[in-house]
């Protein structure tokens, strides 16, 4: 605690706590479906690529600007660059951002908690598939149901952060993600065993090159911005808390593997056991919660597998809401001087709030057409819900934006000495830097640009069909 902010107390505490925020619902229940959605194999190798030439130079950006200004995103930025210069949006940007993205993940996140709740007490093995079906879609349906288990899961995570960065953040990461580990190993084995591998396989490895689109290429991008916990100043917030001569270059190389290894798990873990019960993988937001469920209750086992599953759903999805919810609760500690229970309590329970209209965006049940009508009108200009608009924002605009910025941040307004110094101290890997600086100064630039074009509409002029 050398300035009294806090500070992690290991260097596999911060690794498994930035591992934490890394893995999540992004891994285990966007990635698989983004891959079915895409044609599979070919998502894969671009998704690779946007990781290796994207998402780790920009991770280690974020920890460089974190660790070296020993500060949240706001006050990092304007210790690096000055009290008004214009790069203290990308700082404001990171809160906002904090802000919106938990409001929606928590929603998803309590769903993964009902289902948790469900798999334990109904088991699925007795309902048709059909009925299951309609299960998913009546507690999408169901803003009540949906709001009571954000919040339940915000309360979960208000929890944690509360107690600090050592004691909370890192203390939790320590017994979370191994538990989440094992739960992993243990459903491999059972989709190795007992689903259809060979097509499971096949299916995440073999690319088919029909099914190749533009806009494939540009929901990886977005996904590995959003998988690694990149764009909005988490790992710059993360990074904070660790040592000035803290090694930053194989931290992040450790990170963005496991990140990686695990939505490469959690596909070929599902996609098996789908084939195996005969479901297809194309099946969009829905393919955890609506799907999976079928293949548990038609396979043997399942009843005991499914709890498994959806706890480590859980488990994922809570290591990554506290480290945005440590974004928004730093900004008031370090720009504020509020204390961390008052800024958590406040913040926690202004995202509680805000998530509710996600909550209810699907439906009325709680509130009455009345509200459904309100939500309906506020939010949907071309026929998206308000969960749907957020979830969009992010992706494709905030988390690109927000990368691209602190790419160029560190590429063109960081002092050469400051970031050479930075990027070599405690490292052996010092020879990777120009390759460093040469992907944060042009390979991010023009592939997030081609991004945000896109989000903008830029090139379904090109296309002529609006999909882009
Ligand atoms: N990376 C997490 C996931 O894959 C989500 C997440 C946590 C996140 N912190 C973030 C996404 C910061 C963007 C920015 O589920």
């Amino acid at each position: 605690m050398a300035n009294g902010r806090g500070q992690w107390g290991s260097r596999l505490g911060f690794i498994l706590a930035a591992a934490g925020s890394a893995v999540g619902l992004g891994n285990i229940w966007s990635f698989p479906y983004r891959t079915g959605e895409n044609g599979g194999g070919l998502f894969v190798i671009v998704y690779l690529l946007c990781v290796a030439l994207i998402g780790l130079p920009v991770m280690m950006a974020e920890i460089f600007i974190g660790r070296t200004a020993q500060n949240s995103p706001v006050g990092a930025y304007r210790k690096l660059a000055g009290p008004r210069s214009p790069w203290l949006g990308l700082g404001w940007l990171s809160v906002v951002a904090a802000f919106i993205i938990l409001s929606f993940y928590s929603v998803i996140a309590g769903w993964c908690l009902h289902y948790t709740w469900l798999s334990v007490t109904t088991t699925f093995s007795g309902q048709t598939p059909d009925e299951l079906g309609a299960a998913f879609g009546s507690l999408v349906d169901n803003g009540g149901l949906s709001s009571f288990w954000h919040a339940i899961f915000m309360v979960l995570t208000i929890g944690i952060v509360v107690a600090g960065v050592h004691k909370g953040i890192e203390a939790c990461s320590k017994v979370l993600m191994p538990a989440l580990f094992i739960c992993m190993l243990v459903l491999l084995v059972y989709a190795v065993v007992k689903g259809n591998f060979g097509e499971g396989l096949k299916f995440v490895f073999a690319p088919d090159f029909e099914k190749f689109e533009w806009s494939s290429v540009l929901a990886a991008m977005g996904q590995a911005f959003f998988s690694l916990s990149l764009g909005m100043g988490a790992l710059i917030t993360y990074g904070s808390y660790l040592k000035q001569d803290d090694d930053l270059v194989s931290t992040s190389i450790t990170v963005s593997a496991l990140d990686t290894s695990v939505a490469l798990l959690a596909a070929i873990i599902l996609f098996p056991i789908l084939f195996a019960a005969g479901q297809s993988p194309a099946q969009g937001p829905g393919l955890v919660f609506a799907t999976l469920p079928i293949a548990f209750s038609e396979m043997p086992g399942g009843a005991v597998f499914a709890p498994i599953f959806f706890l480590l759903l859980t488990f994922a999805a809570l290591t990554s809401s506290i480290s945005l919810l440590e974004v928004a609760t730093a900004y008031f500690i370090d720009e504020r001087g509020w204390s961390r229970t008052k800024a958590t309590l406040a913040t926690g329970g202004a995202i509680l709030v805000l998530g509710i209209p996600s909550a209810i965006s699907g439906g009325s049940a709680l509130f009455g057409d009345g509200m459904k009508a309100l939500t309906d009108w506020i939010y949907t200009g071309d026929g998206k819900s308000w969960f749907d608009t957020l979830v969009d924002l992010t992706f494709n605009i905030m988390l690109p934006l927000g990368g691209l910025g602190i790419a160029m941040f560190v590429s063109w307004r960081v002092t050469n000495a400051a970031r050479e110094e930075g990027f070599k101290v405690g490292s052996r890997l010092g020879q990777l830097y120009w390759g460093w600086v040469m992907l944060l100064r042009y390979v991010v630039p023009v592939a997030v640009l081609t991004v945000l074009l896109n989000a903008l509409g830029f090139f379904a002029m090109f296309s002529g069909n609006g999909e882009g």
